[in-house]
């Protein structure tokens, strides 16, 4: 145990830092709401075409969004409204992954992934 306990956490802390420091201080790692919601309606144009995380999941977290091509509904955004958000680390970092790319044309930094994480959580 003691010597598996700090493998785990480092693991962790290499693989998921923002969401962690996200987690765990609450915004004081130097995350800010509003750059994360300037990020999250900056449009970005990638293939031709303008987009952003608000194209699919509106500007307004708290509202349901649409998926731009499959017409799905998406949830809201917003823990306020669906306490089911950001509950399961693996399942966020896989999507702002895929998000991330699809939207920005790359993946997001630390920060950003921590400031747009901070903005949601508290919306
Ligand atoms: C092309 C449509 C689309 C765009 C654009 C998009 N998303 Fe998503 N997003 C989805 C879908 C679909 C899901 C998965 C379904 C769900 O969780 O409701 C999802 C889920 C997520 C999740 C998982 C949340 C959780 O429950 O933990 C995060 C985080 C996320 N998106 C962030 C972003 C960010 C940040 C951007 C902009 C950089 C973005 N998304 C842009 C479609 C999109």
């Amino acid at each position: 145990m003691t010597r598996v306990f700090p493998m785990v956490v480092m693991t962790i802390i290499i693989t998921t830092p923002a969401i962690v420091m996200a987690n765990s201080a609450g915004g004081k790692a130097g995350f800010s709401t509003q750059r994360g919601e300037e990020l999250w309606n900056r449009k970005f144009t990638v293939s031709g075409q303008p987009r952003s995380c608000a194209t699919c999941h509106t500007s307004d977290p708290r509202l349901a969004g649409k998926h731009l091509r499959t017409s799905k509904l998406i949830k809201p955004m917003a823990p306020s409204v669906n306490p089911d958000r950001f509950t399961d680390q693996r399942k966020s970092e896989k999507w702002f992954k895929r998000n991330c790319k699809w939207t920005l044309g790359r993946v997001c930094t630390e920060q950003e992934k921590g400031d747009l994480l901070e903005y949601l959580k508290t919306q």
